[in-house]
């Protein structure tokens, strides 16, 4: 079920054909949930690709009342796109995450900046590929950014995500998990200290050290686990802290720096699910 295919969709469209699966695609943007009763179709799965976060989260939640499981199913797909319920989830299932705080207007928003020491980072709860972050280093920044936020801001605005600025190495680690395995972890290397590979950030190999894959798969599990995607920030004094995890992983970066059977191992996870 998707929208826009990119390169992930047609390659997946490709590795279930060549398994023989009898696979429909499944456009989110003509479906309609009728909530006085209608049925989709017979499916044993369906894997959830759609790039619009609210498409995906109110479509798995139709389709888990008509029993159908889906790829990433509901409860993945709702605490992965508000980050906020992803950091609640990680801290409750003790993965290191960086010191977060939430407040809820611009007063309680600066009295917690302050109180962390700059630089702080300002995210939307909801958002991807980087957009609207903002590293904040001073008050004047601070005052002005929370201004803007309540005078032009919409409803995602009166929510203040507030993180400490780990000084990462110019990189962080990107991992995807599929089941009970991490596939791959990448670099992405940037000038930036935004790293998204949306946004020009360079995908490099990073090798897999035991520390990378107990903790990608423990944040796998702490937001519902299948297939997801886990952004890593390295500590100075060589920590590791899980940003956020991700329910509909792009990968086609991350393609250039590992020769691992990304497609392969999704498509095979899918198939289980189904059987
Ligand atoms: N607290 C932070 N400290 C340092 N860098 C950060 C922090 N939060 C995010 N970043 C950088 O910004 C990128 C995007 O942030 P992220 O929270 O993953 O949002 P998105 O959903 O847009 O990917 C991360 O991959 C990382 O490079
Ligand atoms: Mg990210």
């Amino acid at each position: 079920m998707c929208s826009r295919v990119r390169l992930e969709e047609k390659l997946i469209l490709q590795a279930l054909q060549e398994r023989d699966a009898e696979v429909e695609k499944i456009d989110a943007e003509r479906v309609t949930w009728n909530l006085n009763g209608s049925a989709l179709g017979d499916y044993d799965v369906i894997l959830v690709r759609c790039v619009s976060h609210s498409q995906a989260y109110y479509l798995t939640r139709w389709l888990e009342d008509l029993g159908i499981p889906t790829v990433s199913p509901h409860r993945v797909v709702a605490t992965c796109g508000d980050k906020l319920l992803t950091s609640a989830a990680l801290q409750a299932a003790g993965v290191p995450i960086p010191r977060t705080q939430l407040a809820f207007t611009p007063e309680a928003a600066l009295a917690a900046i302050e109180e962390m020491g700059y630089p702080v980072v300002l995210k939307p709860v909801h958002g991807s590929w980087g957009r609207l972050l903002a590293k904040v280093n001073d008050r004047n920044a601070a005052e002005a950014l929370l201004e803007h936020k309540t005078t032009l801001g919409g409803y995602v605005h009166s929510v203040f995500y507030i993180q400490e600025y780990v000084d990462k190495p110019g990189r962080d680690i990107r991992t995807l998990v599929v089941g009970d395995e991490v596939v791959y972890a990448v670099y992405r290397r940037s000038e930036h200290w935004i790293t998204n590979t949306a946004r020009g950030g360079e995908a490099l190999p990073c090798p897999m050290s035991p520390q990378i894959v107990e903790l990608s798969l423990a944040a796998a599990r702490a937001v519902g686990g299948g297939i997801v995607a886990v952004d890593l920030l390295e500590t100075k004094d060589g920590r590791l802290l899980v940003n956020e995890v991700n329910h509909t992983p792009e990968f086609h970066g991350a393609m250039q720096a590992t020769e691992a059977d990304i497609v392969g191992k999704m498509v095979d996870y899918v198939l289980k699910i189904a059987s």
